[in-house]
């Protein structure tokens, strides 16, 4: 990619080539919204900042739904860890089960991946969930061969929701967030109810060793492979930060004597910073409108960034340039299958920006799988801008977030190892990402990702062999 500024000015001038007579809109609307220069990216780094320091202070409000607790890892994989190990990864709209074997500094692994059902998902119980991840593992271990062991197989338990971590292997809901509701397990243990049903489902000797947010199972993939990480991001569904913290600055640890030195990673839950009005610098009308349509999905800043929010920007942006006669005046009526809320999924997006933008053709042929009818080539161009904007957006928030965890690790070279749809299928995203990030942070300091492919579950059997080991 180009620099990102001449990248940038490109689709600023592309657009007004395409929509001459509506500059303000362009100026105004989407320019001012989707594009945020520095001053305010280095404000969203300095507050974060700011939350994440109140929030492990040791006078921190204990009650406050968006303490920190930390994870109880202290450690990063060494290379000396040996066996089959197991996982679980739940967190966006896909279960993943993972049987690991960890050999000689490397992994193999066999992999269950299903899409939720709905049904589940909207449940106000979490048994039914609960049951189909144990079906899911049952299956897994048939097809490995490895129902009824002699010994118990250990499993790390990957799941990306607030928690309040009591213990490595002990964790209780504070609240759901993406599209979950499983209301009647808040202020309950998960490895407790994944235990019950796995041991409901029976034939299977597994016992969860730890239970972990999909941010530090992907840090702790990312060291495996590359010593220099030390933050683990999350771009997905939803998206979120964690970093190892000394544990001096850790109220679980204040009476722990002589490991000052430790290190303890720690999920920063950035996700919900942002409620209030911390952030309204930020926000767009887009923003408080979903906001307002969303009510009970419990994310803050992520509405701006993550997969479960990109889709959905883009098609208020294009509802609006249709509604108000800007564009795709050749439709009749808006397209009812983008009437709903969430119903423009961020895949889509990826998919149209992994074409290049002189194959207009490719982005009527996408459109058409969706009984979208023929667009004009200058309409196709601006949703294809659109979707640029919207994404580039999510970039440059991103790259805030991490700055401010690069500030925090203060070491010079960094490796953020990252995991999550929309950093996995959308170059852009990634590009933007990568060069924001390193103009956020201090000059003598140097950002670099490395991809993670299921690194969050990959990460929880590796903690798994890990606690094996210091058994
Ligand atoms: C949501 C969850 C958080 C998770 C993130 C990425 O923000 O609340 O726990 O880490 O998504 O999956």
């Amino acid at each position: 990619m180009a620099s990102l500024d001449t990248y940038i000015g490109t689709v600023r001038s592309d657009i007004l080539k395409i929509i001459p007579d509506s500059r303000s809109f362009v100026e105004e609307h989407l320019f001012q919204v989707f594009f945020l220069p520095d001053e305010k990216l280095n404000k969203v780094k300095d507050l974060l900042q700011a939350e994440i320091d109140k929030r492990l202070h040791p006078d921190a409000d204990l009650n406050d739904p968006f303490t920190f607790y930390p994870s109880f890892v202290e450690q990063v994989p060494d290379g000396s860890e040996n066996g089959k190990y197991l996982a679980i990864d739940l967190g966006g709209t896909k279960c993943r089960t993972l049987v690991v074997d960890v050999n000689n500094k490397t992994t193999s692994q066999n992999i269950i991946e299903e899409t939720i059902p709905m049904d589940y998902i909207r449940d106000e119980s979490a048994s039914n969930l609960f049951d189909y991840i144990a079906d899911q593992l049952h299956r897994l271990l048939t097809d490995c061969k490895l129902l009824n062991t002699p010994t118990s197989l250990k499993l790390g338990f990957t799941f990306s929701f607030p928690v309040k971590q009591l213990a490595v292997d002990k964790a209780e809901v504070i609240n759901w967030t993406k599209h979950y509701k499983c209301s009647d397990l808040i202020g309950k243990d998960v490895v407790d109810k994944l235990e019950d049903s796995i041991r409901k489902r029976g034939e299977m000797n597994v016992k969860c060793t730890a239970v972990i947010n999909d941010t530090i199972g992907t840090l702790i993939t990312g060291a495996f492979i590359d010593p220099h990480c030390s933050i683990g991001l999350i771009s997905g569904t939803g998206t979120n930060g964690c970093c190892f913290e000394p544990v001096k600055n850790i109220r679980e640890y204040r009476n722990t004597n002589g490991r000052e030195e430790k290190m303890v990673a720690i999920d920063t839950r950035w996700n919900n910073f942002g409620y209030g009005d911390v952030i309204d610098f930020l926000m767009s009308e887009y923003d408080r409108e979903i906001t307002r349509d969303t009510v009970g999905i419990n994310m803050g800043i992520e509405k701006l960034m993550c997969g479960m929010f990109i889709g959905e920007n883009v098609r208020r942006v294009l509802h609006k340039m249709y509604t108000e006669g800007i564009s795709f005046t050749s439709w009749k009526s808006w397209p009812s299958q983008w009437k709903d809320v969430f119903s423009l999924d961020t895949s889509v997006v990826s998919d149209i920006l992994s074409h290049p933008l002189n194959g207009m053709v490719i982005v009527n042929k996408y459109l058409s799988k969706f009984n979208i009818d023929n667009l004009p080539e200058n309409d196709c161009r601006l949703l294809y801008r659109v979707c640029e904007l919207v994404v580039i957006r999510a970039g440059h928030v991103t790259a805030a977030c991490v700055a401010c965890l690069v500030q925090r690790v203060g070491k010079e070279v960094i490796g953020v190892a990252v995991d999550g749809s929309v950093f996995k299928h959308t170059s852009l995203y990634r590009d933007v990402l990568n060069d924001k990030a390193n103009t956020l942070v201090d000059h003598k300091q140097k950002v670099y990702f490395v991809p993670c492919n299921d690194g969050s579950g990959l990460g929880a059997a590796l903690i798994a062999a890990m606690m094996d080991k210091s058994d």
